[in-house]
């Protein structure tokens, strides 16, 4: 095989949740551009059938699942459609998340606890839902930040905090699947790329991160998708329990 075949994911079918907006978009068409079918799951079903028109443009099968992952019992559903409609589950992209930034004192436990079940607690109920349905050579890729390794100025406290734990819960994973299962499970820590999510922060505040960021500027959607790709596909196929930041070099700093 050569090394670009690696990266292919021809007959492989992916599940790729928040899916609607952002970066889930831009994962699912790079995983289409490499081969992949999807599974597309978020809870916007309008947002979702743009996303599915988007890949079987690019010759590729979609199916889209209204799924809130807070609720495992979604989770199991959206598993429970990959394998019923597309036969398997090669990758899941866990993607599907909330921002917020609430000083710690102001902070109800209903504001904390609603982003840990999203970010944290969602991607281990798909996790566990996907890996009961995985062959040998799956992959795992959780969508972590930088902000489980550094701060940004922010009060993000649950939002640290569930992608930190994140962290944790990919190393795990990776342990108990490596040799049961065969599954690899790593994250990636993206640090600040335009979506819906860097929509809402202040006016100067990403000027002000891009200033503290090696390579000065934002990142490109397409150049986090790329990493995505990397570690679904066998071109990964040596690297488990590991966090890549794709960041410019901001957590250097
Ligand atoms: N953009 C960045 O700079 C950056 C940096 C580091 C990490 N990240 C991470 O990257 C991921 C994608 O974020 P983004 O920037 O693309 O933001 P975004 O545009 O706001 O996308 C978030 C996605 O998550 C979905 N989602 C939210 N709550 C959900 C729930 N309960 N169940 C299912 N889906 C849910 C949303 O869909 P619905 O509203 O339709 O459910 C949406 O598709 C997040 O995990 C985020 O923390 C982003």
């Amino acid at each position: 095989m050569s090394v670009m075949e690696r990266f292919r994911l021809d007959g492989k079918v992916a599940v790729v949740t928040g899916a609607s907006s952002g970066l889930g978009v831009a994962f699912a068409r790079g995983l289409a551009e490499a081969g992949a079918d999807l599974v597309l799951g978020a809870r916007r079903a309008d947002k979702l059938a743009e996303t599915v028109t988007m890949v079987e443009g690019l010759g590729r099968r979609a199916v889209a699942v209204a799924t809130d992952v807070a609720k495992p019992e979604d989770c199991q559903a959206l598993a429970d459609a990959a394998v019923g409609e597309l036969g398997r589950i090669d990758v899941l992209v866990n993607n599907a998340g909330v921002g917020t930034a609430v000083p710690a004192l102001k902070e109800s436990p209903e504001q904390f606890t609603q982003v840990v079940d999203v970010n944290l607690n969602g991607c281990y109920w798909m996790a566990q839902a996907c890996a009961r349905a995985m062959e040998p050579g799956a992959s795992i890729v959780n969508i972590s930040s930088v902000l489980g390794l550094t701060t940004a100025e922010l009060p993000q406290a649950a939002y640290s905090a569930s992608k930190a734990g994140l962290i944790g819960l990919t190393r795990d994973l990776a342990q108990q699947w490596a040799t049961r299962k065969g599954i690899r499970v790593n994250a990636i820590a993206p640090g600040f790329f335009t979506s819906e999510m860097t929509d809402q922060y202040q006016e100067g505040y990403l000027d002000r991160m891009a200033a503290r960021i090696p390579m000065g500027r934002i990142g490109d959607p397409e150049e986090l998708t790329a990493a995505v790709v990397f570690l679904a596909s066998d071109a990964g196929a040596y690297l488990t329990g590991q966090t890549v930041p794709v960041d410019g070099g901001l957590t250097i700093t």
